[in-house]
């Protein structure tokens, strides 16, 4: 076996989020964000856990950044804290917020690292929650000015910007299952949310365009699995299409096409979002990338509950991470090429893929020997995209360190680094030894 080896100019990276790892979610003037408000509230969050602490990045971050340039890393993927920057949504700025990331922007490219800004992974600031959140159209305004003032600040320095992570989960976990901030369940709320989240990805992007140099790449982080039907029958293949419509094309066709799959509207017509004219253009501006989120695959059978009357099934036999979730790489390759046939002009990106599992430090040790290979057999798959002409420019582990995991709080550790919350000592784990040589070789053993 030989190496494998990526492209020259290949971005390995790691990615993280502001309320997973920052702590001190209220210093210098920051807001209150539904995640605070979230996990504040008794029973939404594994043992009550909060991201009052977290990893404590905003205060380590220095010490972070030099552990990212020892591992190697060529590129980070953070997110902006909404309400550090505009602690009550819209209106006033707090310059403090932005001096932190302008602060972390300067150390990682005075460390060579790229930085890659998520301008939100799922802070919305409390103050915008009171007047309806995603739910109220007026969001869209207010995202698109949030943009334009963080591309004030950093758009002269940083190359890769991403507008969204993950609209299917905020606004359906979050508004339609309750199982994230804000904790709603209403189909319709959540429905209205995704319209109102894919126009403010839009506007974003127009407010970015404009103040960008015209080397900034701008664009968009999507959750993406394979649904396969778990038998032959009918209604499982069609309760599969459907979870593949609602999860994947509902939230892709939009901005690559400029509209809605029309299966996602018969299924769900009865609570649809109204869509006004114009609208449909808006969210489909031109952007520069797509990133994936590929952790694992979904096998779908039909029921007669639940919105989409679908449900996922256990493969029995196979690998399953901490968070239930099947290791399946072959889904990486898949979802690739389906998001390469959508849109083959654009670069992608892998903006997360990584797994929990049950990590425990010996003697100053983690044998983390299952994340090394749940990685490498991604990678693997990642290089056969590339071979086959999928335009994949990077790939970004989650994650760098073990963080707050939403309602899993601290129970679920998805670092190569392992976070000692006691201490808050960084431990590399065996996956971060050999990510440093992944790195340095630029590609895996496997060819
Ligand atoms: C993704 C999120 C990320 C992390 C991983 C495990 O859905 O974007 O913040 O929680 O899952």
């Amino acid at each position: 076996m030989s190496v494998c080896h990526f492209p020259e100019s290949f971005l390995w990276g790691a990615a993280t989020a502001s309320y997973q790892i920052e702590g001190s979610p209220l210093a210098d003037g920051a807001g209150p964000s539904i995640w605070h408000r979230f996990s504040h509230t008794p029973g939404t969050t594994a043992n009550g856990d909060t991201g009052d602490v977290a990893c404590d990045h905003y205060r380590r971050w220095r010490e972070d950044v030099a552990m990212m340039r020892e591992l190697g890393l060529k590129a980070y993927r953070f997110s902006i804290s909404w309400p550090r920057v505009l602690p009550e949504g819209k209106g006033a700025v707090n310059p403090a917020g932005l001096d932190f990331y302008e602060r972390l922007v300067d150390a990682l490219l005075e460390a060579g690292i790229q930085p890659m800004v998520t301008l939100y992974h799922w802070d919305l600031p409390g103050a915008l929650q009171d007047l309806g959140g995603w739910a109220n159209r007026e969001i869209v305004n207010w995202f698109g000015d949030y943009a334009q003032v963080v591309a004030h600040r950093l758009g002269d320095r940083v190359p890769l910007w991403t507008t969204l992570n993950e609209p299917w989960v905020f606004t359906i976990i979050g508004y339609v299952l309750g199982e994230h901030a804000p904790g709603m369940k209403d189909l319709w709320a959540g429905l209205k949310a995704m319209h109102h989240a894919l126009l403010a990805h839009g506007e974003a992007v127009a407010r970015l365009r404009t103040l960008l140099p015209s080397a900034g790449q701008i664009g968009i982080v999507f959750n993406l699995s394979p649904n396969h039907p778990a038998s032959d029958s009918e209604e499982d293949k069609a309760a599969a299409e459907r979870v593949q419509t609602m999860n994947n094309a509902a939230f892709v066709e939009p901005v690559l096409k400029g509209r809605y799959p029309a299966l996602a509207e018969r299924v769900l017509g009865y609570a649809w979002p109204p869509v006004h004219s114009g609208d449909m253009e808006r969210i489909a501006q031109p952007i520069d990338f797509v990133g994936v989120n590929y952790y694992s695959r979904g096998i779908i059978k039909h029921t007669e509950y639940g919105y989409l009357r679908a449900r996922g099934v256990a493969n029995e036999g196979a690998q399953y991470t901490e968070m239930g979730w099947e290791v399946y790489p072959d889904g990486l390759y898949e979802i690739l090429q389906w998001v390469h046939s959508q849109a083959p002009h654009l670069s992608l990106y892998v903006t997360e893929n990584g797994a929990a599992f049950r990590d425990e430090v010996h003697d100053g040790w983690v044998a983390d020997t299952q994340r090394r290979e749940y990685l490498h057999q991604h990678f693997l798959r990642a290089h056969r995209a590339i071979q086959s002409g999928v335009p994949l420019k990077g790939y970004f582990i989650w994650s760098l360190m073990d963080n707050f995991e939403w309602a899993h709080g601290y129970t679920k550790r998805f670092g190569i680094v392992y976070v000692d919350y006691a201490t808050q000592e960084r431990i590399w784990k065996d996956s971060a030894l050999w990510y440093q040589q992944v790195i340095a070789q630029n590609g895996v053993e496997g060819c």
